[in-house]
């Protein structure tokens, strides 16, 4: 008679909000919700206005006339735009959150372990001011061990490496809890600058962020191919001698020379956290080896070029993209066994 009463009641949500992307998990329904964390506005009369959020605010990123700002909020895992992000996280939030419900939901966010209280005040307040009732944080190696599928409530020890937009965190963990984690401002967005000064160095050529992140994603890689060549692909820019669009060709072996630098930087946070851990937790890496999670861990030949610095057995773990999403979803679904590592409180 009078239908499902769940279904008055907002089901809680996992958001991970990160550097590059956001994704929105729904308890009992999963990701819903996949988008790029850009915002798009207009600018009149100084008064700023939303205009796009997420996939279409990124193709607008370097494109923008004078009157339009595509804004990207986070910055190396943390808000560095306070009003956008919480716009931002506004926007998502009702996108997938049903209006019909009677109560406004719980929502969980992760936040960099290295995130400082002001920081992790500023997450808080911007989800609640969006429209959540309760706003729990989780440590973000945690998540995305737990999305990994690592057996983190063991009495052993486990490496995870998350490598996202803005920063790489490495973490050691026993019985669901941190033992050692390291955070580093090296990830993706540094790899896509790198791209961008090489050419800049070596070919003269401008090219804008989304033409260095393509050329990443596609032909990028951690490792000098054999041939000392590798495949190329076609590209375009600004000649930067006469000013006037050109078009050339940018093989793996320059994109391998191009990201040896943040490469090297990745490798030696997890030298670093390992030299750090306890021997016997250190001993149970040796066993287990290290999983690779978020955007970065997807890069050509990382796990090898990682295996032939650490002497570690490296995987990437499925759906790396997904991992810290899916991980603090389900620290939802598991809340109870996990209450000690989910922060509610103010
Ligand atoms: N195939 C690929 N090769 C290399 N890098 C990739 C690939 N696919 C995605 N990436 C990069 O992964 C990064 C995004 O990863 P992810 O979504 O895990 O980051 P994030 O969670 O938003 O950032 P952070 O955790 O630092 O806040 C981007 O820099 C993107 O360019
Ligand atoms: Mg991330």
């Amino acid at each position: 008679m009078f239908g499902n009463i769940s279904s008055f009641f907002s089901p809680d949500m996992a958001i991970d909000l990160g550097t590059a992307n956001t994704l929105v998990y729904v308890k009992g329904k999963g990701i819903v919700l996949n988008e790029p964390s850009v915002v798009a506005y207009t600018i009149k009369d100084g008064v700023k206005k939303a205009l796009a959020f997420g996939e279409d605010a990124k193709l607008m990123l370097g494109r923008t006339p004078g009157s339009i700002e595509a804004i990207r909020p986070m910055r190396e895992g943390v808000i560095a735009d306070f009003d956008v992000a919480e716009e931002m996280i506004k926007h998502f939030i009702r996108k997938v959150h049903k209006r019909s419900t009677l109560t406004k939901p719980r929502v969980i966010v992760c936040v960099p372990h290295g995130a400082t209280p002001v920081e992790k005040r500023a997450i808080r307040q911007s989800v609640l001011s969006a429209g959540a009732r309760k706003a729990g944080l989780i440590a973000e190696p945690i998540a995305a061990a737990i999305g990994a599928g690592m057996p983190i409530t063991d009495p052993t020890g486990s490496m995870v490496v998350d490598i996202g937009g803005g920063t790489t965190e490495v973490a050691v963990m026993s019985l669901g809890d941190i033992v050692y984690a390291r955070s580093v401002r090296v990830g993706g967005d540094r790899m896509d600058e790198a791209v961008i000064s090489y050419l800049r160095r070596q070919q003269n050529l401008l090219v804008g962020e989304n033409t260095a992140e393509r050329i990443k994603t596609s032909i990028g890689t951690a490792r000098m191919p054999d041939d000392g060549r590798g495949t190329s692909m076609e590209i375009r820019g600004r000649d930067l001698l006469n000013g006037v669009p050109k078009e050339t060709e940018i093989t793996q072996a320059q994109v391998a020379d191009a990201l040896a630098e943040p490469v090297q930087q990745i490798c030696e946070a997890v030298m670093t956290a390992l030299e750090s851990t306890p021997p016997d937790l250190a001993a149970d890496i040796v066993d287990r080896g290290v999983m690779l999670t978020g955007g970065g861990a997807l890069l050509g030949d990382l796990d090898m070029a990682l295996r032939e610095q650490t002497g570690l057995a490296i995987s990437v773990a499925d759906e790396s993209l997904n991992c810290v999403a899916l991980g603090t979803g389900k620290s939802l679904e598991y809340e109870k066994q996990l209450l000690h590592v989910i922060d509610f409180d103010s």
